[in-house]
């Protein structure tokens, strides 16, 4: 199955507010690269070499300039303008036409992650329809979306509760099938009046099509000051690449 690559990297970065005042969240410096250098490696390491990058207009030109055509990742980049920050879903959307029919791994742009990703690409790339999410243990649940597994079954994901029914959360890295275009269409936007991601995996549940690894080694967003300083430790510890 063919598997192209998306990145979103949109979204206003207020928690990180005043770095992300005149510049994208993903053009912070982690370690020694820019943020969304990251999930580009990881996706062309993965055999991933078609990627869209999302992002919004205020900073597509510094995207741009930045990442060029691919050339110095080995890989094509195709750019698209989500025009407000309407919600992962929504970004998500726009990427039916550069899909084309085949199957995506998305990132978010702020996932920052030890493990290689081919072999969890290769697993979907197996795996005929449906989609795959990556599951990580982590100690605070309440930030992110949060999966009840039963068994080698997730029964249900909840976007950030209060009271985390368990301390897996959905990391962002997701691989979804063409069909999670049409499923993106039958949302409505969250009380925060975005359409969350969150919605389309449950989609994925109801018609038990979602499958889950959880996902080895260390993992971080970097979308709050103290997950980014942490993502900076992190990978200052890694062997230089
Ligand atoms: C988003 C998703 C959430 C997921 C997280 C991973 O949250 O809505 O389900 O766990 O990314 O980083 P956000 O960063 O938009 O708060």
């Amino acid at each position: 199955m063919e598997l192209k690559g998306v990145i979103l990297a949109g979204g206003l970065g207020t928690r990180l507010h005043p770095l992300t005042k005149v510049t994208n969240k993903h053009l912070l410096p982690v370690g020694r690269k820019p943020m969304i250098y990251y999930p580009i490696e990881k996706l062309t390491a993965a055999g991933v070499t078609e990627i869209l990058v999302v992002t919004g207009l205020e900073h597509m030109g510094d995207v741009v300039n930045l990442l060029g055509s691919g050339r110095e990742f080995n890989c094509k980049f195709t750019y698209k303008v989500q025009d407000e920050a309407g919600g992962i879903a929504q970004a998500l959307g726009l990427a039916e036409n550069f899909a084309a029919g085949s199957s995506v791994a998305v990132i978010l742009g702020d996932n920052i992650f030890q493990a290689d990703l081919k072999p969890y690409a290769d697993a979907f790339r197996k795996q005929s329809e449906g989609a795959k999410l990556l599951l990580k243990e982590v100690a605070d649940p309440e930030r992110f979306g949060v999966a009840q597994v039963d068994g080698d079954r997730i029964v249900g994901i909840e976007e950030k509760p209060a009271q985390p029914k368990s301390n897996l959360i959905v990391t962002g890295v997701y691989f979804y099938d063409h069909r999670v275009y049409e499923y993106i269409k039958t949302l409505k936007p969250s009380g925060r009046g975005e359409f969350e991601i969150t919605d389309v995996n449950n989609i994925y549940i109801q018609k038990e099509q979602l499958k889950f690894e959880q996902l080895s080694g260390w993992w971080s967003d970097a979308g709050t000051f103290r997950s980014l300083n942490k993502v900076n430790e992190l990978v200052a510890k890694e062997p230089p690449q």
